[in-house]
């Protein structure tokens, strides 16, 4: 039975929702009275650490918990309708035609049997539509997500995708229901970092057509500053503070909330002038008893009644609300880190040997009967203990790049990689011991460096034992000397890569590529799945290891904050060719600027010099733009545009 929808419907109404997982036999409170509503045509953004109850509260939105949990107490009304009193096929009807999910990752919300084209016409025959018009419906709606050769990519089963292609066919799938309300859970976290800004574009400028309303969802606060009008922030299952996005960013009042944006790397932030703050302590325990304020153990500014009394929602004003008893303070909470210089600005101690050097670095791929030039002419030095950043597009060679280093890829005839002015083989299996061991990786998702069916233990002492050897003895001090140094806890060794969390993984995975004493170690987005509070802790032990063991870093990241905070220098990689970009502290007037550099720019793009006005103090190649601009005109890609603003924009948050 389905009851009468109210006449001024929210899409989505949580009132006062309390949710449980049954664990060993005992149910454990998950959220605890969340109430959130989300107007039509609104886009409402859930923050909160990971484990902090976002997806269940995107689970329940849609009756979707898993097997072992309920809902105990409250409501949940889809534009005025009940819910939790709907029949299992009045849901079922809902879910179909019009409330659509986007989950973290795209493979789970597809059939590997069924090819793309199928499995989106098959969400318009469910509507009724005939065979045929439903095939045409599904092109369409895949031209629409900007997926070139539509009809190629329908014949294809999603195993021939790429990540970021299958994510589009299923915000295709979301979309074609032209649905009242959109889910979105993470759906940008596990894409290569620089796919999640074209996928950003892609669903605002959808929302835009379509006006759906959109609960989305992330750990990157970021990303929920450009995508939504009002934000909740979520700490242990309780909303602790609500309000328009803007206004909850840029005037935090609850800790926990100024906690999360303290994290960020702020403009212009830099290793040199201090380590970045991070939130002590950890989330509660799954149905923690908390008799009053879920914050006390992390809370700088706790005082006793916190302990005692559970905080009201205090109502700020134009809909800004937060659950503390103290925050009109908020804003002044104590730092956690002193921010005293902890890593001295790099400089050359070296006889001038850089560590790592290339010349006319170049890798063609060939494609179905087409050469590819993946990177071209990479030529570039890095000294010992140096950071060079390395920002670029997706698809612009990073990840090539990387592997060319590392021995992964081979590359062109010419090509030439030397380790301390030695040339080294183009392929790992021929370069000696020393030569694997100077140079590591550490990946974007930890998962692709730890095996999954050893501890922890096992994964480091492997690694100790194939790049350094020597006695048993010995490679055990050595392997606790090493969990010690990436501040992992010991206790935890002999955990399974699925038991730790995401940030212990990268932690485990940095001591696994620092375990040969590595000279230069390629980051390739190394925090851009983690919770910004992990990321900061993980760039703070990145920076002290480099001190500590002279370590070069050539570090991937698409985030410009995150870049700027860990490198000596910048570069930019665009459609294959390095091009370095200015990285300088006070109001002078930048070299790029000045002098213009990689392939001579457009007339009109020579600017009288001036001073650099970038709120990072990073000044991206002069040529940048223009190369750009060209190379839209050329492929007359109009789709590409969102690509141009997600490489130039700069970070919103941390002014
Ligand atoms: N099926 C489940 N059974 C038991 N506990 C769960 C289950 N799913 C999630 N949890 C726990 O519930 C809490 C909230 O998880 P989740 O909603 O996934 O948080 P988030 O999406 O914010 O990371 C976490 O402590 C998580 O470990
Ligand atoms: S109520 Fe107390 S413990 Fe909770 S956030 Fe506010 S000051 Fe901190
Ligand atoms: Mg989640």
């Amino acid at each position: 039975m389905t009851t009468a929808p109210v006449a001024t419907a929210h899409a989505l109404e949580l009132e006062d929702l309390e949710v449980e997982y049954r664990v060993r036999g005992n149910w454990k409170r998950v959220l605890r009275g969340v109430s959130l509503h989300i107007a039509e045509g609104e886009s409402y953004g859930l923050v909160g650490e990971s484990g902090c109850g976002k997806s269940t509260a995107a689970f329940a939105a849609l009756r979707y918990l898993p097997r072992n949990g309920r809902v105990s107490k409250g409501s949940v009304r889809v534009a005025g309708e009940d819910l939790l009193a709907m029949s299992d096929d009045d849901v079922r009807r809902l879910r179909v035609s019009r409330v659509s999910m986007v989950y973290q990752n795209p493979t789970s919300a597809l059939n590997p049997t069924i090819r793309i084209g199928d499995q989106v016409a098959e969400v318009f025959t469910l509507q009724g539509v005939s065979d045929d018009e439903a095939a045409d419906r599904a092109r369409e709606m895949l031209e629409k997500v900007q997926i070139s050769d539509p009809t190629g990519v329908m014949r294809r089963y999603p195993h021939q995708l790429s990540g970021g292609m299958n994510q589009r066919v299923v915000i295709a799938m979301a979309l074609a229901k032209d649905p009242t309300l959109l889910i979105l859970d993470e759906p940008t976290t596990g894409l290569d970092a620089t796919v999640e800004a074209e996928v950003l574009d892609l669903v605002a400028a959808l929302r835009e057509e379509f006006g759906s309303s959109v609960l989305f969802i992330s750990h990157n606060l970021d990303v929920i500053l450009r995508m939504c009008d009002r934000v909740g922030v979520l700490y242990a299952g309780r909303v602790v503070e609500q309000g328009a996005a803007e206004e909850v960013f840029h005037n935090p009042r609850h800790p926990y909330t100024v906690g999360l944006i303290r994290c960020i790397p702020r403009a212009g932030a830099r290793k040199d002038q201090g380590k970045l703050d991070t939130i002590p302590g950890f989330l509660p325990g799954l149905g923690a008893e908390l008799p009053g304020c879920v914050y006390t153990d992390r809370c700088a500014l706790a005082q006793d009644i916190c302990r005692r009394e559970e905080p009201d929602l205090f109502d700020l004003g134009g809909g800004h609300r937060s659950r503390c008893h103290f925050h009109e303070k908020a804003q002044s909470l104590p730092r956690d880190t002193a921010p005293e210089a902890v890593v001295a600005e790099h400089k050359d101690k070296g006889n001038g040997v850089p560590v790592i050097s290339t010349r006319n670095v170049r890798k063609t791929f060939h494609q179905e009967g087409h050469d590819v030039r993946a990177v071209e002419d990479i030529t570039f030095n890095l000294a010992p203990g140096e950071t060079l950043g390395l920002v670029g597009e997706s698809g612009s060679g990073k990840t090539t790049l990387a592997r060319l280093l590392l021995g992964l890829t081979a590359p062109d005839e010419g090509s030439v990689v030397e380790l301390e002015g030695t040339p080294v083989e183009p392929e790992i299996h021929k370069r000696d011991r020393d030569e694997v061991r100077a140079l590591q990786i550490i990946f974007q998702n930890p998962d692709a460096a730890l095996n999954r069916r050893f501890t922890i233990q096992r994964i480091i002492a492997r690694a100790l034992h194939m790049l350094v050897g020597g006695k048993r003895e010995e490679l055990d001090t050595r392997l606790r000397d090493l969990a010690h140094s990436v501040r992992f806890d010991t206790r935890l060794i002999r955990a399974k890569p699925s038991q730790l969390s995401g940030g212990l993984k990268q932690r485990a995975a940095i001591a696994r590529a620092f375990a040969g004493d590595p000279k230069v170690v390629v980051c390739d987005e190394p925090t851009s799945a983690l919770d910004v509070s992990v990321q900061a802790a993980i760039l703070n032990l990145l920076a002290e290891l480099q001190v500590e063991k002279d370590t070069a870093y050539l570090f991937i990241s698409h985030d410009l904050g995150v870049v700027r905070y860990l490198s000596d220098r910048i570069a930019v990689l665009y459609l294959g060719r390095l091009m370095e970009a200015s990285l300088h502290r006070g109001p002078a007037v930048c070299r790029a600027h000045r002098e213009g550099q990689g392939p001579a720019p457009d007339q009109a793009e020579r600017r009288d010099p001036q001073p650099c006005r970038s709120p990072l103090r990073l000044c991206l190649p002069h040529a940048l733009p223009a190369l750009h601009r060209r190379h839209l005109q050329e492929r007359g890609a109009r789709a590409q545009g969102g690509r141009a603003r997600a490489l130039l924009a700069l970070p919103l948050l941390g002014g």
